[in-house]
């Protein structure tokens, strides 16, 4: 199938009541357990790429695997570009193929992160890109953006019902206190703003900070609009950790392909749990 943008899978995941896993991916192998997974449950599925990963592979290279990895896939496949404050990065993204773009200017005041959102909404429409925004501070480190405990801070409903009243999202990101990377401590879920939002703005709620949410946490937020689930942290400790894990009980072997098929399954088993957990197995 061709690359979807977030639109349709969104929707119907609000309206179902299911998250769909948006799923950050480093190489072509990691977009490869992505799809591979979603495949085999028949869940639609969001391949999510950080800003630095697309520096790093750069925009037609990593377009080309996913479009390959898509067109063979009998599920719909979205290609996202994560938190990114970088407009001319963003542009060329819409440009090459990506089908949906995040645009976080949540560090910026109110007025200038709804100019710079406008501004992206505008590049991507002609394209039919879609557009994820978010607002509020997201504790922790996400790719080049650094938010520390002090500087978080969460969503005002009133605040995010206006954002969402002078811009048309397809998804949007309130900070509801998860956080990127892993959680010191229990992380304390501001479930009332979550459910204020979804419900005041009827745009898709993504939930970032999904590594080390509990398994009822998840289905909570899901339950309550969060359309879009992001896991990133899990997936960059499976890649380390397949590697690892295989060289060490195969110290004497030097067999690079064994060692890329032990990451692969150590991501995909990940990506997996988690697509059955948010509920979107079967639902492409
Ligand atoms: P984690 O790294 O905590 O899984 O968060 C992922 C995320 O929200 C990406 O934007």
């Amino acid at each position: 199938m061709a690359l979807e943008n977030l639109r349709a899978m969104l929707s119907k995941a609000a309206a179902g009541r299911y998250g769909v896993g948006a799923f950050n991916i480093l190489d072509y192998n990691s977009a490869r357990a992505v799809v591979q997974a979603a495949e085999e449950l028949g869940a639609p599925v969001i391949i999510q790429t950080s800003a630095k990963t697309v520096t790093f592979w750069g925009c037609r290279t990593l377009v080309g695997w996913i479009e390959d990895l898509a067109g063979r896939a009998k599920v719909p496949v979205a290609l996202h570009l994560d938190h990114c404050k970088d407009l001319g990065l963003i542009r060329e993204c819409i440009e090459t193929g990506w089908t949906s773009v995040m645009i976080d200017a949540s560090a910026k005041p109110f007025e200038e992160n709804l100019a710079l959102t406008r501004q992206v909404v505008e590049m991507a429409r002609p394209k039919d890109v879609t557009v994820e925004a978010e607002l509020g501070a997201i504790v922790g480190v996400e790719d080049e953006i650094h938010v520390k405990e002090q500087d978080s801070h969460l969503a005002d409903p009133r605040q995010a019902l206006e954002f969402c009243m002078q811009v048309q999202l397809d998804c949007f990101a309130p900070a509801i206190g998860t956080a990127h990377g892993i959680y010191k401590g229990e992380p304390k879920i501001a479930y009332h703003i979550l459910e204020e939002v979804a419900t005041s703005t009827g745009v898709p709620i993504a939930l970032h900070g999904g590594t080390g949410l509990s398994d009822e946490v998840f289905r909570r937020c899901i339950a309550l609009g969060c359309a879009k689930v992001n896991i990133s942290t899990q997936i960059k400790y499976a890649f380390i950790d397949g590697f690892v894990g295989y060289h060490n009980a195969h110290h004497t072997q030097y067999d690079p392909l064994k060692v890329i098929q032990a990451q692969f399954d150590e991501m995909k088993k990940a990506i997996a749990g988690n697509i059955k957990l948010f509920g979107s197995a079967g639902k492409g």
